[in-house]
């Protein structure tokens, strides 16, 4: 009787571990920081507020991000389906739905001060 319970005790903790470590790794893979960067959104802008910088010259700073659109429009114009601007995005987002998603809700946090 003893040892069965120990046997559960043991299995279970396995159990919660790995869902621990699954769930851990899946938040991290959905940062949208690092899917922007993955992307290389930063080929062609910068967001200088995170400190991140771009090798081209006249890269567009998104630092200010949260004021170009609401969710709906930032997706559908980064998968090429809307315009902004009256212009196409350059590059179409390869990614899957739910990093698009994260990518964008990041986006969206981005504000910067001066223009409260
Ligand atoms: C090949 C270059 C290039 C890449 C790569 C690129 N963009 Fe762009 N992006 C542009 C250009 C050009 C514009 C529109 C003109 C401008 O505002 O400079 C633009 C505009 C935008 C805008 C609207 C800016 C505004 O103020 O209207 C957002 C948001 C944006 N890009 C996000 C992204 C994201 C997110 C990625 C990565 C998935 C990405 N871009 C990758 C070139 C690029």
């Amino acid at each position: 009787m003893k040892n069965t319970f120990f046997f559960i005790l043991f299995i279970s903790t396995i159990v919660a571990l790995f869902a621990f470590a699954f769930s851990f790794s899946q938040s991290q893979d959905l940062d949208g920081k690092q899917i922007f960067i993955d992307s290389k959104c930063n080929n062609c802008h910068t967001v200088t507020s995170m400190e991140i910088t771009s090798k081209k010259d006249d890269a567009t700073d998104l630092s200010n991000a949260s004021t170009i659109g609401d969710m709906p429009l930032m997706k559908s114009y980064l998968l090429k389906e809307a315009k902004i601007n009256d212009q196409d995005h350059k590059v179409k987002f390869k990614g899957s739905e739910a990093e698009l998603d994260a990518l964008v809700n990041w986006l969206l946090t981005l504000k910067t001060e001066a223009e409260g």
